[in-house]
Order: structure tokens, then C-alpha cells, then sequence
């Protein structure tokens, strides 16, 4: 019987193993794609994978279901390690019916979910599904709202990073957008709501699938993905990277990392960035490679809202979230897309306990019908409200100008900033001197003989008054005006002092963020 039993045990194994079998093996292989497993053994540690559920089955009897059962249903789950570092994973295997979730297959990932959240380890979900298994009806409806339900409680909990890797439709969707970080490969995945079908019935718009959902689209336009990767391959090793940055839970910290960047290095390059003509840009990457850690910054969404700047990088080993307005697209404004895209990472290191760095040249909200009919005020107050309600260590240097409301909301000093820099080239004012002596001095100018003169020298007035650090240093809304070169020093010393900062909120059920 034992050796029955064994017999049994490797056949159903082997069979969960073979998944669709090698013909749809292989089609998986034209279209450019890795099986669910092949998956699994790039992304983890070799050896490491430990898997559950192996030999569930659908208990699905209509449409001759009975006849078509794969053990493990059309999803790998289980747990392994990343760099040394536990992880819990499913793994959609597009060769069982075209991985589509089935109720036992979604039980299978919430299995997981639950295990990862008590475990207090990332949740790694890869997807390529063709969404709600068709036989089973509300059977599978039911099993995503489960996944959601369990998505939204392990959020704040532990990391959760969805990868891209095939069709992603329906509400199906909803499952990645509930998560931390979304991953696409470019030409073999897409997201969408509705395809590119229903769209042209219902709007009568023609689209390709790639243009309404594909990896471009997400990650330039819409903003869905955070990352889009070459294929694969360059996926599972970017999450790899990113999983790197972060702590396994919000009990825990990141983990630090062999340094050997000199925590005094003052690049005296810094000093010239600026250029002396405050309307010329100039790209804030610059600045923040000379002074994070060599080679560290990890930059997140770096193709939606470019007028602002979210990335990961480390300071002396330990990660940082950094925020940084980008001078060099649309003057570094705030608009409606760069708010929410800072606000939701603001909220990502607060959640997780990594300090946030923020650099600030912003010459305030963005004007125009288009941003104030699409509610700038209400999109623009989620960053406001983001940086208010952190309790990390927040550090920040501004770098140029700091203009009007846009000032208060980059981490200054009346919300809870820790240690707020400034370099010589700072402006701290409501306006720009032109806007100001426009508003100021109208009557004055138009009456003079000679208004271009007042102009110009009431516009000297205003810059020699505001058109410094020195009105906010004098206040104390910056802590100290420091040399450009000092930088990376002074904001790792900061870190330091500010390792073991403790701040809280009033105790309340949640906030009611302006959504
Ligand atoms: C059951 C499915 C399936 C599904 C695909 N298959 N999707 N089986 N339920 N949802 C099966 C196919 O029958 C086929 O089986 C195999 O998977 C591969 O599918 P193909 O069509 O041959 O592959 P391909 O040509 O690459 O096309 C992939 C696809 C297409 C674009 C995803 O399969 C498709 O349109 N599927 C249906 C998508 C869909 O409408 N899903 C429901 C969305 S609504 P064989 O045996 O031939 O290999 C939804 C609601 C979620 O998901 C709600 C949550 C709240």
C-alpha cells in the first residue's frame, strides 16, 4: 500500500510538473514567455522553493470539467528565499486553462496570502491568466473577491509585488491594483478593464490590444505599472532588485547593505549644478546620484509624471525613499498626476519604515482649466496629506525655488519635516518675483513715466528680499542653509540621528484621505 502510495505520490506530481502538457509548453515558449515554473526558478534562490498544493484539483462537473483536471489547477504556489531572504509566491501557469482561476485555484493563493501576512514575509504574485475560469461561473467571481479582500488586508502589512506576464483582464485587474508594485513585460503582457472589443462597441474607438493595456501604455500613460521590463527574465530580476530595498514587513527595517561609498564624499560638482538663470532647468538626477550612495538609485515610475522623481537608493547601506521635484519637465511643477504618483510612494515608505529624503525645486501647482476641471485641488492634497500624516524620518533640501502652497507641501518644516536643508540658491517665497510685482505694483507701474524701470526695480526688491534661504533660515523653517557639497554628509548624519525617531498619530479607526 506504502508503495502504491508513493507510486501515486510521484505520478500526480510529475503530472502538476508537465502542467498543460508540451504542446501548450511550447506555445508558452513561441510566445516569447517562461512556463509558471521556469518562472519560479529564475526568480528565486536555486533550490529554495517549497510548494504547497500541489495535487489540488477544480471540482468544477459542468462543460465535461470532470474529464480536464491538472493537479496543482493552473497555479504554482508556495514559498522560497531571494538573496537569502524568505518570500512568499503564486505563479499563474498559463498551460491549465489558460491559468484562468478556478474557486480551488484561488483558494490556493489565498493560502498563501494568509501564510505570508502571519509570516511577515512579501507576497510575490506572477501573472498570465485568462481571468475568471468560464466553467465555474460565480465560483470563480467569488474566488478574486477573496484575493481582494486578503489583497487589501496584507496591504501596510507586508510588501505585495504583482508581475505582469501575460493577459491581465476584467476585474482581474483589481487584484494588482490593490498591491504595492505592479511589473509589466513589454509586448507579451496587458492590463485592462475592458479589451479592446467591448471598447470598440461601446465607444466605438479603435485600439490595439498593446495600445489600450500593453506595458508602454501603463507605464508611460495611465501610471498602472511601475516598472516595464524587457521580458521575463528582466522582471523576475528587477523585482529581485527592488525586494532588495525593502523590509520583509512593517515590524521590521530594511536591510542594510555593505557600504563602501565614504559617507563624507563632497562632490564639488554639486556646486555648479544650478545654473545662475533661475528659469533654466536642469535634470535633478544629477543631483541625487552625487549624493546617494554609488550606484544605488532605483528609480520607480520613471516614465509617468517625470516632473517628479520617486525612487529607492541607499545612504551609507541603509535604503531611503527619495521624492524630487524635476526641474527639467514642465518646470517641475505640480500637477495632478505627479501628486498622486509621490502621494501613493510617500504612503509605500511610510507603510514600511523607510526614511524619506525630499528635494525640492517645485515652482508650485501646475495652472489651467484642465488641471482645476480634473481636480487638481482635491489630487493635489493627497500628497499634502501623505507627507502629513508620515511618521518616518523626513529629510529634505531645497535645492532652488520652494514657491507657494507647493512649498508647505514638499516635507516642509510646519509638517512635520526632521531636518530641512537648503542650499545658497534657494528661494523660499510665495511666488516668483515676476507674478509678484505684476500683483503688488500693477497701479505703481502703469501710472510711471517709465513702468519698464519700476518694474525692474521692484522685481530686484522682491528677489533681493525672497530670492534667498535667508527669510525662512531666520524663521527656522530651515534648519541650516548648507553648501551643496555638504549634502550627502549632512543628510547621513541626519539619518543616523533619526534611526530611532518615534512619532505617532492620534489614535483613530483610519484617516479620511482626500481619495
Ligand atoms: C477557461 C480559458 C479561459 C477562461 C482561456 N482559457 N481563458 N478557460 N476560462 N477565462 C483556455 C482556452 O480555452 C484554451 O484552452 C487555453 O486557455 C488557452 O487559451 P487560448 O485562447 O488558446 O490562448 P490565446 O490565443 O493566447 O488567448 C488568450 C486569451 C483568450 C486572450 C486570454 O484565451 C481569452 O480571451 N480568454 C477569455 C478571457 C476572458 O474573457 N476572461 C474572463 C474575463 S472577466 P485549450 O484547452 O484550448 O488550450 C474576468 C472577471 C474577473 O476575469 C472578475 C473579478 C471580479
Amino acid at each position: 500500500m506504502k508503495e502504491k502510495n508513493r507510486i501515486e505520490t510521484r505520478n500526480r506530481l510529475e503530472a502538476s510538473r508537465n502542467g498543460g502538457g508540451e504542446d501548450r509548453i511550447e506555445k508558452q515558449h513561441n510566445s516569447g514567455k517562461l512556463t509558471a515554473r521556469e518562472r519560479i526558478e529564475v526568480f528565486l534562490d536555486s533550490g529554495t522553493f517549497q510548494e504547497l498544493d500541489a495535487m489540488v484539483t477544480h471540482r468544477c462537473t459542468d462543460f465535461g470539467m470532470q474529464d480536464r483536471k491538472t493537479p496543482g489547477d493552473g497555479v504554482v504556489t508556495g514559498w522560497g528565499e531571494v538573496n537569502g531572504r524568505r518570500v512568499f509566491l503564486y505563479s499563474q501557469d498559463f498551460t491549465v486553462e489558460g491559468g484562468s482561476l478556478s474557486a480551488t485555484n484561488a483558494a490556493k493563493i489565498c493560502k498563501i496570502m494568509e501564510m505570508a501576512i502571519k509570516a511577515g514575509a512579501p507576497l510575490i504574485g506572477l501573472n498570465d491568466s485568462g481571468g475568471a475560469r468560464i466553467q465555474e461561473g460565480v465560483a470563480s467571481l467569488g474566488g478574486y473577491a477573496d484575493i481582494f479582500l486578503r489583497n487589501t488586508m496584507a496591504s501596510g502589512v507586508v510588501p505585495q509585488i504583482s508581475a505582469i506576464l501575460g493577459p491581465c483582464a476584467g476585474g482581474a485587474v483589481y487584484s494588482p491594483a490593490l498591491t504595492d508594485f505592479i511589473f509589466m513585460a513589454d509586448g507579451t503582457s496587458y492590463m485592462f478593464v475592458t479589451g479592446p472589443n467591448v471598447v470598440k462597441t461601446v465607444t466605438h474607438e479603435e485600439v490595439s490590444q498593446e495600445e489600450l493595456g500593453g506595458a508602454q501604455t501603463h507605464a508611460a500613460k495611465s501610471g498602472v505599472a511601475h516598472f516595464r521590463c524587457r521580458d521575463d527574465r528582466h522582471t523576475l530580476e528587477e523585482i529581485r532588485k527592488l525586494l532588495s530595498y525593502l523590509p520583509a514587513n512593517n515590524l521590521e527595517s530594511a536591510p542594510v547593505v555593505e557600504n563602501s561609498d565614504p559617507i563624507d564624499r563632497a562632490d564639488p560638482a554639486l556646486s555648479d549644478i544650478i545654473p545662475d538663470n533661475r528659469e533654466k532647468p536642469y535634470d535633478m538626477h544629477e543631483i541625487l546620484r552625487k549624493v546617494v550612495d554609488r550606484d544605488s538609485l532605483f528609480e520607480v515610475q520613471p516614465e509617468y509624471a517625470r516632473n517628479i522623481i520617486t525612487a529607492f537608493a541607499r545612504m551609507d547601506g541603509q535604503t531611503v525613499g527619495i521624492v524630487a521635484n524635476q526641474p527639467s519637465v514642465l518646470a517641475g511643477c505640480l500637477d495632478i498626476q505627479a501628486s498622486v504618483k509621490a502621494a501613493r510612494f510617500v504612503r509605500f515608505l511610510d507603510c514600511f519604515n523607510i526614511p524619506i529624503l525630499t528635494f525640492v525645486d517645485v515652482p508650485g501647482f501646475m495652472p489651467g482649466t484642465d488641471q482645476e476641471w480634473n481636480g487638481i485641488i482635491t489630487h493635489g492634497a493627497k500628497l499634502l496629506y501623505a507627507y502629513c500624516e508620515a511618521t518616518v524620518p523626513k529629510l529634505t533640501v531645497i535645492t532652488r525655488k520652494a514657491y507657494g502652497g507647493a512649498y508647505d507641501v514638499m516635507s516642509s518644516k510646519h509638517i512635520r519635516g526632521d531636518l530641512n536643508f537648503a542650499w545658497p540658491s534657494a528661494e523660499i517665497a510665495v511666488m516668483g518675483a515676476k507674478g509678484a510685482v505684476e500683483i503688488l505694483f500693477r497701479k505703481e507701474i502703469s501710472a510711471s513715466d517709465n513702468p519698464t524701470q519700476v518694474a525692474e526695480d521692484r522685481t530686484q526688491e522682491y528677489e533681493d528680499l525672497f530670492a534667498n534661504p535667508f527669510t525662512a533660515a531666520e524663521r527656522g523653517y530651515v534648519d541650516a542653509v548648507i553648501e551643496e557639497p555638504e549634502t550627502r554628509q549632512r543628510l547621513i548624519e541626519g539619518l543616523r540621528l533619526l534611526a530611532g525617531k518615534r512619532d505617532s498619530n492620534p489614535p483613530k479607526k483610519h484617516g479620511n484621505e482626500p481619495l
